[in-house]
């Protein structure tokens, strides 16, 4: 009972005084003249690059018209420039003048100068005990947040239900272009209970048209691998669902969904992009449409954009964080950042979804054991999206010798490498990587797969490496890769991965 009231003085007491020094200095500041919400929106608007009101606005958690009343002082009083963009004159964007970005120097010296003083008699011994039990407390008072949005529900895998259909075991494996994740490693997921994912990523590269007619030929064989996988489960008594990953960011996407459903598939995701027009593109279809995104903005405007166009909201939501293998929703600067701030994120897409009812978030991006699903489940998350995990399976698609480079792979093999579509991407070095890295490789053929690749710039084709990997070809080819795939060290089945994260 001491020790609690204690703890509880010192938390009420440090929290006020932490404040109460802030706001002194900045009020004693001799060069500036700002109060501390002026001050921690300049630290929002940052030293870089101009940015939108939307975006500062989201950081700072406040609507765009607040700001705007903020901005306006702070123009006034010459710490922010603000001007129109000349291609689009309704987007308005702000930066610090010199003046701003000073203000927000002293202030970011004044936090360093408190912490040093702080840790100044402490040993490296007592500075790693208090770092702990800091990190103890600060982990207790996120997970209270969650708790106010998801109320005790235990943390176990749930079963989900999602309208008229119901995911007993909420796994998604995650969908793997090309020819990693088909109908055999998704009916094996599903017919345990979750949700196999086909990917649709040139799925057709063994059909023989596929370079002549790649549009027929992917199409063919995504209609043929869903309902190879939809037979395969067919009798199976606690069947999950069977999915396809579409990238937003395919060329004829609008014709690849259209295909998917006509083959009867279940779920529809889409990622590489705000796949905006997935709720048209499944027209009046019970098939269930569930977005990718890299953040709880990207979440809202996928929400807004759909309900007011399509009187549509998503089935279910994925976050994928940055730690997930093959392309990534974040600019390659950002990702150190991005992990840090994993589980935040998950909270925060929790609290902006908090107002769809029913709509689940799944969580992806370095998921790999019990403990990392617990993890995730514990910060707000539904259910786990794991594609690392999958890939050394013995029903896992994809050729012997790319589960060999995934088994042999050392942490320090582990790579992200620049992707021509514009987006990071993580793999692990194969001597192509190593090649690439040196300098370009130009593309022979191309049959314009993604809408960003430009052939006549691109570093190399992602599709010819990717190809070539699927096909066994390591040497040569682009293996991507989570960044858990170093842990993988023996083939394992999907029963015994479904067995080992719910036991
Ligand atoms: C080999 C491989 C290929 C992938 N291909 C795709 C893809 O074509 N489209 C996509 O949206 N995600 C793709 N991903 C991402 C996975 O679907 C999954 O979300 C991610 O890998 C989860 O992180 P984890 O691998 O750490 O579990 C790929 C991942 C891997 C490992």
């Amino acid at each position: 009972m001491e020790t609690t009231k204690k703890l509880n003085d010192i938390l009420v007491s440090l929290f006020n005084n932490v404040l109460k020094v802030e706001e002194d200095a900045i009020k004693n500041s001799s060069r500036h003249n700002l109060s501390i919400t002026e001050v921690h929106t300049l630290t929002a608007i940052g030293k870089g690059k101009a940015k939108t009101m939307t975006q500062v606005a989201a950081s700072l958690k406040i609507n765009v018209s607040t700001l705007t009343a903020a901005i306006n002082k702070l123009v006034d009083k010459k710490y922010v420039n603000r001007h129109r963009i000349p291609e689009d004159r309704r987007i308005v964007k702000i930066e610090l003048t010199e003046e701003g970005a000073e203000a927000v120097r002293e202030h970011e010296e004044f936090h360093w100068n408190m912490i040093n003083d702080v840790i100044a008699d402490l040993n490296e011994e007592e500075q790693t005990v208090l770092l702990q039990s800091l990190e103890t407390i600060r982990d207790f008072f996120k997970r209270q947040r969650v708790r106010t949005i998801k109320g005790d529900a235990p943390l176990k895998l749930m079963p989900l239900t999602l309208g008229d259909v119901t995911i007993p075991v909420p796994i998604f494996q995650g969908g793997m272009g090309i020819g990693v994740s088909l109908s055999r490693l998704s009916a094996a997921v599903a017919k345990y209970g979750g949700v196999g994912v086909i990917s649709a990523a040139q799925i057709g590269f063994l059909e023989p048209d596929f370079y002549s007619k790649p549009k027929d030929a992917n199409i063919r064989a995504l209609k043929r691998n869903i309902r190879e996988a939809k037979e395969a489960i067919k009798d199976a008594p606690n069947k999950g669902l069977i999915a396809v990953n579409i990238m937003y960011a395919s060329r004829n996407y609008d014709e690849f969904v259209e295909a998917a459903v006509e083959a009867g598939v279940d779920m529809i995701i889409s990622g590489a992009g705000l796949p905006m027009s997935l709720p048209g593109d499944v027209k009046n279809s019970k098939v269930k449409i569930v977005p990718i995104v890299s953040s709880a903005r990207a979440a809202g405007l996928i929400i807004k954009n759909w309900s007011k166009k399509y009187n549509r909201v998503p089935d279910a939501i994925i976050y994928e964080g940055p730690m997930a293998g093959g392309h990534l929703g974040f600019k390659e600067e950002q990702l150190e950042e991005a992990q840090e701030h994993f589980y935040d994120t998950i909270m925060e897409i929790k609290e902006e979804i908090e107002d769809l009812p029913g709509c689940p978030l799944i969580v992806a991006g370095g998921i790999y054991t019990k403990e990392d699903v617990q993890k995730a489940l514990s910060y707000g998350a539904d259910g786990v999206q794991m594609g690392t995990r999958f890939v050394t399976t013995e029903e896992c698609d994809v050729h012997p010798k790319f589960k060999e480079a995934y088994l042999n792979a050392s942490k320090e093999d582990m790579a992200v490498i620049k992707s021509p579509v514009g987006m990071p991407g993580r793999a692990i070095k194969t001597p192509f990587v190593e090649r690439v890295e040196k300098g370009r490789i130009p593309p022979v053929k191309c049959n314009r797969c993604l809408i960003p690749c430009k052939a006549e710039e691109a570093p190399y084709c992602i599709t010819q490496a990717l190809l070539n990997a699927a096909k066994g070809d390591i040497e040569n080819g682009l293996v991507f890769a989570g960044s858990n795939a170093y842990r993988s060290n023996k083939m394992e089945t999907v029963e015994e991965i479904f067995r080992d994260l719910t036991s």
